[in-house]
């Protein structure tokens, strides 16, 4: 078993979805004690962003490509490489403005390459990184779980969507929300139940 943690919140002290994805990540190790895990932090490590020579050296035919659109395109496939070795991914993934954080927007798109992680036949849109659970330790200031957050909350549905689109259904959400100390440490308690949950539930 093979586990990539990807982290992404732009701050290291105090922060929330790196405390509990790490938490989930030693869980899972106790339970796997012959499983490897690859760690990526696009906040420190920001992929790049979709560029012309990505673009040409996705989509544009062979005689177009250059050094740099090659270049370009062994960036991605460094990610996708990673993405195709898990079994489980546990992404730690803050709220930011209604949304992912920048860099790990940038990862998503990187790692939605057509023809290599999806492919469209006659049935329409087919994802080709099927098999895997994803585990997505959320953090956010407000809770998002209220039907009344529904309209502004972008993020739960961009990232099942998306993570569906590609072949990745078996996503399962482990969210808490807290500002003041005292909802923080609560949050805390809320993710540790919520891995210890999700790892007994797990084959
Ligand atoms: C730039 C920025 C934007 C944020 N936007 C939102 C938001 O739209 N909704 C929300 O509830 N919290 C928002 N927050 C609060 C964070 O989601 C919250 O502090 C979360 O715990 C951050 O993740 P971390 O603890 O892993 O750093 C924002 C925080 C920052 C720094």
């Amino acid at each position: 078993m093979h586990l990539l943690h990807i982290d992404s919140s732009a701050r290291t002290a105090g922060s929330l979805t790196r405390q509990l994805s790490a938490e989930y990540v030693a869980a899972w190790q106790a339970k796997h004690p012959q499983g490897t895990v690859t760690h990526r932090d696009v906040a420190r490590d920001t992929p790049n962003l979709v560029s012309t020579d990505w673009i040409t050296g996705v989509f544009g035919p062979a005689e177009a490509h250059t050094a740099e659109s090659k270049e370009a395109v062994e960036a991605s496939e460094v990610l996708i490489r990673e993405v195709e070795a898990a079994d489980v991914l546990v992404l730690g993934v803050p709220t930011y403005n209604f949304g992912v954080p920048a860099s790990f927007k940038a990862w998503i798109d990187q790692v939605c390459m057509a023809g290599r992680t999806f492919a469209y036949d006659e049935n329409g849109p087919r994802g080709l990184l099927s098999g895997k659970k994803v585990v997505v330790v959320r953090s956010s200031g407000s809770d998002f779980g209220t039907p009344a957050s529904a309209p502004m909350d972008f993020y739960g549905p961009y990232l099942r969507g998306v993570l569906g689109f590609l072949g990745i259904t078996d996503v399962e959400f482990i969210a808490v929300h807290g500002n003041t100390p005292e909802q923080i440490e609560a949050a805390v308690r809320k993710g540790s139940v919520a891995i210890a949950a999700s790892l007994s539930a797990a084959a």
